[in-house]
């Protein structure tokens, strides 16, 4: 007999041994609250037979967003079905759900992890694996659906709100991101994905002063996270010194907190290159970084697990002047994209082809047709998935393009109405000044 367990959160689980529960609950809690200790449930999927606890280990290797990742996925879903155990109807539709995202049938797994949370909302995990999914398809209004029954059932929970908080700002409600986020830090101060949110709020809403103080305040706080979360919460505060021309700051920011933590993980990769790039975009001479980024981005040239991540591995290889390896990844994107799976190939084809060639003609200077290939991709850059603030390096690249190709009339369109939203940003000022001097209207400047 197996023994009828709960997790941390109430949901019934079903385990050989019964010290597996910490480690499975240091994934259920870790998993939404951010935490490295998510992965301690590895060290006992050997032992521990529970369908559940396979296919827990099995998301955290797809987590890798790697070529390799389903492969070395499969292996503990296989496990999980080979099991005589009799399980739930929860763990049993958590399983499918991990399956479908190793077989890379992304909206079949946003359909289970949906249904999972109508029918079971105190199941957290699923919810954060669904928005993930959601997230990455540019589904924002999904993201903010798959949370609602768990607002209802599972409301004592902060990082549910740190959840919510994210899918509201997605969708551009700004003002019930910024309560929910609230709701959340007031349950849990050190909810690094609610201060995260609030990062996104204050970005859009152009409160850069506010932004950077808040992020620096609560930075002492981004302790035990995993990489990515510590890395990009660090990445945030770094846009906001950004804006306010604190090129000093960002580049302490990048050496010793952006680049460095886990520089084979992809998410470490894009945040590095996206920084980096920004930098460029403000000015800033960046000497010889772009290298040691682009020899983890050079193991990487057949992976096409989402367009977003292609894309910036494309620019960060392109700029460190790798021109055959940037080559060699556009061409297998454009040969990649007609195969893509038929749910995300508009996305590759239709996107992520035009952005890439807008972005390897930025990297080498040719302007003009960096700003007509971003130009075209970007009305539908959505559908790649990313935050508007880590797409945004698009649209700033291809303004850059503008600028640099002496297009100002293009240019002064889309940077005035930036400066407007963001009134405090002293770089926008700055290059502003530039963009009105250009038209010879200088006393219009800013
Ligand atoms: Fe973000």
């Amino acid at each position: 007999m197996h023994a009828s367990r709960h997790d941390a959160l109430g949901n019934p689980v079903t385990l050989v041994d019964p010290a597996s529960l910490g480690p499975l609950n240091d994934f259920v809690e870790g998993f939404i609250a951010c935490e490295a200790r998510v992965v301690n449930i590895l060290q006992i999927a050997g032992t521990e037979p529970s369908p559940l606890v396979q296919a827990c280990c099995a998301a955290l290797h797809l987590f890798a967003e790697s070529r390799d990742a389903p492969r070395h996925a499969a292996p503990f879903i296989e496990a999980a079905r080979r099991s005589t155990m009799t399980v739930t109807p929860r763990e049993q539709r958590f399983v499918e759900a991990v399956a479908a995202w190793v077989e890379g049938d992304v909206p079949r797994a946003i359909a289970l992890h949906d249904e999972q949370a109508r029918e079971h909302p105190r199941d957290l995990a699923s919810v954060k694996l669904g928005q993930y999914h959601l997230f990455n398809l540019g589904d924002s209004p999904g993201m903010l659906r798959i949370v609602q029954p768990s607002l209802r059932a599972a409301a004592e929970v902060p990082y549910l709100h740190g959840m919510a908080a994210f899918a509201w700002e997605q969708c551009h409600l700004l003002e019930q991101a910024e309560t929910a986020a609230r709701r959340a830090l007031a349950m849990q101060p050190k909810e690094p994905w609610a201060q995260h949110a609030l990062a996104h709020v204050m970005i859009t809403q152009g409160r850069i002063h506010a932004g950077r103080d808040f992020m620096e305040a609560v930075s002492g706080q981004w302790t035990g996270l995993n990489s990515f979360m510590v890395t990009h919460n660090w990445w945030h505060l770094a846009l906001f010194e950004l804006e306010l021309d604190n090129v000093g700051a960002v580049f302490d920011l990048y050496d010793r907190q952006v680049w460095g933590v886990v520089k084979e993980y992809s998410q470490d990769q894009i945040g590095a290159v996206s920084l980096l790039a920004r930098l460029e975009i403000a000015g800033a001479d960046v000497g010889d970084r772009w290298q040691d980024v682009a020899d983890h981005l050079e193991r990487r040239l057949d992976d096409h697990v989402q367009p977003f991540l292609d894309l910036q591995y494309l620019y960060g290889l392109a700029r460190a002047g790798r021109a055959d390896s940037a080559a060699r990844r556009l061409e297998r994107l454009e040969a990649f994209a007609p195969l893509a799976p038929p749910w995300s190939r508009a996305a590759w084809q239709q996107v992520a082809v035009p952005a890439a060639r807008g972005l390897l003609a930025h990297a080498h200077g040719d302007w003009s047709a960096a700003a007509d290939h971003l130009g075209q991709a970007l009305p539908r850059l959505q559908s790649i998935g990313g935050s508007h603030a880590q797409r945004d390096l698009f649209e700033q690249l291809h303004l850059d393009a503008l600028l640099r190709a002496g297009q100002w009339s293009g240019a002064q369109h889309l940077m005035q109405q930036r400066a407007n939203t963001s009134p405090q940003s002293l770089r926008l000022k700055r290059q502003l000044r530039r963009v009105y001097a250009a038209l010879g209207l200088p006393e219009v400047s800013p």
